[in-house]
């Protein structure tokens, strides 16, 4: 390991201009190289939030508003919600006594079946798209945390 560091540390000082100044870009490659694939996979909350409004406004706002009732209840600041206490919005007894607090584990399985994570529930949709269920997810949480 220690000759190797050597041997790199000669590289630098012991040649001409020219790879003095390519050292530097050829060191920046590297690191582009190393950086690039780590940032693309860490999801990017900002990015999946927008997809997500997105979606919900194709998917889900046909039946929700964020600030109205309509065919389901509003969903602003739905995220760490206890479900069903809108006081406004007339919800099934399953859902209204369900006990549930919606977070990500418990609406990731509310959009993939409502009726099997809540039996007799009324909302008649599901998501089938695990990363759309993300993305509408980390939209709902964005609405939370504002
Ligand atoms: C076909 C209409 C319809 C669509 C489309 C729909 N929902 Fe619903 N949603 C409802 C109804 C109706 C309820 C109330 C269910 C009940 O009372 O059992 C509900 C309830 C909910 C609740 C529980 C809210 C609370 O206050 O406890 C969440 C969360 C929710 N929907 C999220 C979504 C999301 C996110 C989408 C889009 C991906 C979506 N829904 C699409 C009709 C719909």
């Amino acid at each position: 390991m220690r000759k190797h560091f050597a041997s790199i540390g000669c590289s630098l000082f012991s040649i001409g201009p020219a790879r003095l100044i390519l050292t530097p870009f050829a060191l920046f490659a590297v690191g582009v190289v190393l950086l690039l694939p780590r940032s693309a996979a860490l999801a990017d909350p900002q990015t999946d939030a927008e997809r997500g409004h997105q979606l919900f406004d194709k998917r889900c706002g046909g039946c929700h508003a964020l600030d109205n009732d309509k065919e389901g209840p509003r969903l602003r600041g739905v995220y760490s919600r206890k479900a069903g206490t809108v006081p406004s919005f007339k919800y099934s007894d399953a859902l209204a006594k369900s006990g549930t607090t919606w977070d990500e584990v418990s609406l990731d399985m509310w959009l993939t079946d409502p009726d099997k994570f809540i039996a007799d529930a009324d909302m008649d949709f599901h998501l089938d798209k695990a990363d759309e269920r993300a993305a509408v997810i980390a939209y709902l949480k964005s609405l939370s945390s504002r």
